[in-house]
């Protein structure tokens, strides 16, 4: 791993947290993701399933965690298998994690080998009554693979038709909703490392310079700070491109006079930073430019506010549809019969900022999280308006990384990334 290893209380504390929330006589079984292939011997790199990294912070392919509350033999109740290291597999793929490593990681103090798991779980099935299985129930979710979970999961069933079958799904949505201060700190670490390789492009960018080229400097910077690289599909986008939400092509000329919207984060330690700023190729804004960019910042200062205790996302997102609202009407891009005749279930605003403006953050970037009931404090959320003018080839999207508060407005994590205009134009045209 590149990152700085975790301290493993924030894993003792998560696997508390979610113990106490298991019925009684039960097991939770996490696996691994797979390495997934992709022709002959290559596979993509490793990414670990995020509910197993939060549970054991154990990042290492085919790993199993155990959680087992009841377990007459205490030291069944927390249980990491891991794959058997060697001398042969310390040469081909570097070190693996051993006993001892994988209990300094996890604070798992009963580590076996994964070829000991069939066996120990059929011991410890006797004893239990229901089994808790970790399926994916994320509201954005659409996956076709079959996973390593899904595998599980069938044979579980297959071999244990008499137990009780338990989600531990709405456990972990609520749990990992609300971030531990070692999280935020890791969330802030990788905003960090977001806004150096912004700050080292806001002087690189100009006139003639290919969207791919600013995507390798921010991932020079990236990786000269033990980040893995980006958090997601980064978004470089000039001129038109802009307003294609999800592109992800980053192979055009930037051109003098258009806007250059950056829909880039990084990750460290698996968790994800998820920033997006517009800047103007030529370091300079036109009036136009100023006018649109205004009014997408004023929506987003005034989204923030709402980020508190007691806000429910549903509401919110009206709340931020009236305020877009106005400021449309204000560019004169809708008039007072559009908003008039509009459909309630696609109001006017959606013709030029048709996306939500907040998502949870954290291990995954579009987090696990409550969104039906009202926001607490320690949940991270970004908050990222947009206008997007196909018109007029220019799309501008402002995104920061906040974290609600018990009182008052949120901590924003991105205060020190360049936002307003003058600081932006300050950064591009210094010497
Ligand atoms: N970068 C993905 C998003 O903003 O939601
Ligand atoms: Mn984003
Ligand atoms: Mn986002």
């Amino acid at each position: 791993m590149k990152y700085h290893q975790i301290d493993s209380n924030l894993f003792i504390k998560n696997r508390k947290k979610f113990m106490a929330q298991m019925k009684p006589k039960s097991i939770a079984v996490f696996n691994s993701n797979d390495i997934y292939p992709i022709g002959s011997d290559s596979t993509m790199p490793f990414q670990q399933a995020r509910d197993l990294f939060y549970l054991s912070g154990a990042d290492q392919e085919e790993t199993i965690l155990l959680l087992f509350p009841d377990a007459i033999d205490e030291k069944h109740r927390e249980i990491l298998f891991v794959r058997e290291t060697n001398a042969h597999i310390a040469v081909w793929e570097g070190e693996k994690l051993t006993k001892e490593k994988a209990f300094e990681i996890s604070g798992i103090k009963t580590v076996y080998w994964l070829t000991e798991f069939d066996k120990v779980f059929y011991d410890v099935m006797t004893e239990a009554e229901s089994i808790y299985f970790n399926t994916n129930e994320h509201y954005r979710q659409s996956v076709e693979t079959e996973t390593r979970e899904d595998r599980f999961i069938k044979t579980c069933k297959e071999k244990f038709p008499a137990h009780k079958w338990e989600k531990s799904n709405q456990i972990l949505q609520k749990l990992r909703g609300t971030k531990e201060p070692e999280e935020i700190a890791l969330i802030k670490h990788a905003c960090s490392i977001t806004e150096k390789g912004f700050k080292r492009i806001l002087q690189f960018v100009k006139p003639g310079v290919m969207e791919y080229e600013i995507e390798a400097e921010f991932m020079h910077e990236f990786l000269s700070n033990r980040s893995r690289g980006f958090a997601y599909t980064p978004i470089v986008g000039s001129g038109y491109n802009a307003v294609v939400l999800h592109y992800i092509e980053n192979n055009q000329e930037c051109k003098a006079g258009d806007m250059l919207l950056l829909d880039v984060g990084a990750e460290y330690a698996n968790y994800s930073s998820d920033m997006t700023r517009t800047i103007p190729v030529s370091g300079r804004f036109t009036d136009r430019q100023k006018q649109v960019y205004e009014a997408v910042l004023r929506v987003k200062k005034e989204a923030t506010k709402m980020l508190v205790p007691g806000t429910l996302w549903a509401a919110y997102h009206k709340e931020v549809g009236k305020i877009m609202t106005a400021e449309l009407l204000g560019l004169g891009l809708l008039d007072k019969a559009d908003v008039q005749n509009e459909n309630p279930d696609w109001p006017a605003y959606k013709k030029y900022f048709m996306h939500g403006t907040s998502h949870h953050l954290g291990l995954d970037t579009h987090d696990y999280g409550p969104l039906k009931t009202p926001m607490e404090a320690n949940m991270v959320f970004t908050v990222e308006p947009g206008i997007y003018l196909p018109e007029e080839k220019m799309g501008i999207r402002l995104e920061d990384d906040v974290v609600i508060q018990e009182n008052g407005e949120p901590i924003n994590l991105m205060k020190d990334i360049p936002l307003e205009i003058e600081e932006i134009e300050d950064w591009m045209n210094r010497s």
